[in-house]
């Protein structure tokens, strides 16, 4: 039970790698709150830690918008007292295109939506943090943040930004004697079960499928669980002395050609 007491937000917690984190440290005693856009997807998770005799709120929240995000972490804020941890993962995926194809809108989406998404909710928790004399954060960056995929280009650039605004947050609250300390680290997954990798796109490109497989040292996706596995352990007391760490969890992938 590392999260008694703790009040976590994660967002993009309805569905897939969020949802485990919510699920996993619920069962640890944190109070979660999970955000999306979708409230159907809300509800299916609600559900889903019904089942297994949790409790999760969710807030339904696009965090592309400024008043979306501040609204959500003022009712956490209202309901709880504070915001102790922090699971920044709501993120989408861009086109297949090269650069020179790519359409401008779709870049500003997934900028908007993974970048600057990530941006606010930092930026809003952190207020909170400050005042409440501490806290954790983790984002979810992308094996895709340290290493370029072809076609790939405005996910790349996002999940790269992600890296760099987490280690410039991490280093301007380290220091615990000039003020509250807040941890702040970034996960980077391989390909992972569900989501963009659910049955249906598996099974519509057996090629692409077999290229992400073999682009791990593993030869294997990766699971939900087994990210959760180390955010939890990047959120809890366990990491006390990481901060501006981007830590893979890619089967290898990252680790070097093979
Ligand atoms: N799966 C992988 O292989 C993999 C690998 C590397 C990194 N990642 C990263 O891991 C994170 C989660 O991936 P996943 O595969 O678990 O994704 P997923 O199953 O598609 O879930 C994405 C979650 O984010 C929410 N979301 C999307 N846009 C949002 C917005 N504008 N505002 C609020 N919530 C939003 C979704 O809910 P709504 O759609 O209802 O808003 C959903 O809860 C993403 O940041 C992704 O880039 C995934």
């Amino acid at each position: 039970m590392r999260f008694t007491n703790k009040v976590l937000l994660v967002t993009g917690g309805t569905q897939g790698i969020g949802l485990e984190v919510a699920l996993a440290s619920a069962q640890e005693g944190a109070c979660v709150t999970v955000c999306g856009r979708g409230v159907d997807k809300g509800q299916r998770a609600l559900e889903e830690a019904a089942k297994r005799g949790l409790h999760l709120d969710f807030v339904e929240c696009n965090v592309q918008d400024a008043n979306s995000v501040s609204q959500l972490v003022a009712g956490i804020v209202a309901k709880y007292g504070k915001i102790d941890l922090a699971f920044n993962n709501a993120g989408i995926t861009a086109e297949h295109a090269k650069l020179g194809e790519s359409s401008i809108d779709n870049w500003r989406k997934v900028i908007d939506i993974n970048l600057i998404g990530t941006y606010l909710c930092m930026k809003h928790e952190i207020s909170n943090m400050v005042q409440n004399g501490g806290g954790v954060i983790v984002n979810t960056s992308s094996a895709a943040g340290v290493m370029a995929i072809a076609g790939q280009a405005a996910y790349v650039a996002s999940k790269a930004g992600i890296i760099g605004l987490t280690q410039s947050a991490a280093i301007d609250y380290a220091n615990a004697s000039k003020g509250p300390q807040i941890r702040i680290n970034a996960v980077a997954p391989g390909p992972i079960l569900g989501g963009m990798n659910d049955d249906k796109n598996l099974n519509e490109n057996p090629a692409r499928t077999e290229k992400k497989l073999s682009s791990t040292a593993m030869h294997r996706f990766g699971t939900g669980q087994e990210v959760a596995q180390t955010v939890l352990w990047l959120l809890s007391a366990e990491s006390s002395y990481i901060t501006g760490a981007v830590i893979p969890v890619d089967g290898g992938y990252a680790a070097g050609k093979f």
